[in-house]
């Protein structure tokens, strides 16, 4: 009989991860090791450096999962992995760690798709119930993190369609390069959070790209697609002609902010910059949501951290409609929505071979969810 524990193993990015989850939803022990001192330098993740780190410490973390779940392998029914997407030399680490450890445990290996676990990590504060609930469907999930910008219709039926995604950058890119051109260290999102505080949102007019703004119309394909490189070269420009940086580098120096530049023209900018890219997620994921009909509405990924997003959304959704926003320590990337996820596949007598290989872009826009 089997236990319901999956031991989970997240490698995708910059994060080193591993937790134990029971049944799909109880977690047991959930360690996040963050490389972002090692990262910080660069202001982004460096693949290969993110391949070593996990590297040196995949072994460490698994070990402190188990620990505080305060079990052995042996009461483990099943190791899952996360395969993709996301950086390969990153990924690869996590995906041959847990190869081995299955193989050597005599234990089923579940390959799980990153996208689709930040989904169900939303629900893991002991909301699964409503994952079942066909009341929930047609849901809108809007996954927003470094990696992805992404609208994903869900059926009951389990098909997740991809909808609407960036043409260019991730939001969190957005924020990440954002504070990356302002000097103000990596990552990007929590500190223009936190700097914007008090700004007026109001007091820049950055672009909100395709949305049929500024007088462009919107091409028809573009309706639930997001672009957000137009907003950081207008940052640019703003922080240039406004003083507010050293010098007029390119984006990829490291750039000073003038000490001459008044701290409240500093926290307005963040606030207006960070109010254009909120804007535009709230805006598409309630059209989104308008024109499928849905019954609810899934916020998840690094981004869904924000506070302002989450204010925005929780203002803007009509009460008709359920809003999940994932719990800020299940948005970043972590392993327990691996092992939550997983357990489907286990419940359904599905594993993946030995033979499970890392891929790094996803190769078809729909996916199939296996908690339906
Ligand atoms: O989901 P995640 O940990 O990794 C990926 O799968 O990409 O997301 C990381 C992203 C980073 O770009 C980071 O700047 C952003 O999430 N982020 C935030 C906040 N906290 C993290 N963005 C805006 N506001 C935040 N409070
Ligand atoms: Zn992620």
């Amino acid at each position: 009989m089997s236990t319901g524990l999956v031991l989970g193993v997240e490698t995708s990015c910059d994060e080193t991860a591993a937790a134990v989850v029971e049944k799909g939803c109880e977690v047991r022990g959930n360690i996040v090791s963050s490389q972002v001192g090692k990262h910080s330098p660069y202001c982004g993740v460096v693949p290969e450096l993110a391949a070593r780190e996990h590297l040196e410490n995949i072994h460490m973390v698994v070990g402190e999962a188990l620990g505080t779940a305060g079990v052995g392998l042996d009461k483990i029914a099943a190791v899952a992995v996360t395969n993709g997407p996301g950086l390969l030399p990153a990924l690869l680490v996590g995906v041959n760690f847990c190869k081995g450890l299955a193989l050597a445990n005599d234990l089923p290996l579940i390959a799980v798709n990153h996208f689709l676990a930040h989904i169900y990590g939303a629900f893991l504060d002991g909301a699964t119930s409503d994952l079942y609930d066909d009341a929930s469907y047609p849901m809108i999930a809007l996954v927003v993190s470094g990696g992805h910008t992404s609208l994903v219709k869900v059926e009951s039926s389990g098909v997740a369609e991809i909808v609407g995604s960036t043409v260019d950058d991730a939001a969190g890119e957005a924020f990440d390069k954002g504070a990356k051109l302002l000097g103000l260290g990596y990552p990007g999102g929590p500190l223009i959070d936190k700097g914007a505080h008090g700004g007026d949102p109001r007091s820049f007019a950055f672009p909100r790209g395709l949305t049929g703004a500024a007088g462009k119309p919107l091409a028809p394909e573009n309706r639930f697609n997001f672009s957000f490189s137009g907003v950081k070269t207008s940052l640019l420009y703003h922080s240039r002609r406004n003083g507010l940086i050293l010098e007029d580098g390119d984006m990829t120096r490291n750039i000073r902010i003038s000490e001459e530049a008044s701290p409240e023209l500093l926290r307005d900018t963040l606030a207006s910059y960070q109010q254009a890219i909120v804007e535009v997620l709230c805006s598409k994921m309630l059209d989104a949501a308008e024109f499928f009909g849905a019954k609810s509405l899934v916020v998840c990924g690094g981004v869904a951290c924000n506070s302002r997003l989450r204010e925005e959304m929780s203002r803007r959704v009509p009460e008709n409609i359920a809003l999940k926003i994932a719990p800020p320590k299940y948005c970043t990337d972590n392993a327990a929505m691996i092992a939550g996820i997983a357990w489907h596949y286990l419940k359904n007598g599905i594993s993946h071979g030995i033979d499970t290989d890392a891929f790094s872009r996803m190769s078809s826009p729909i996916l199939t969810a296996p908690w339906k």
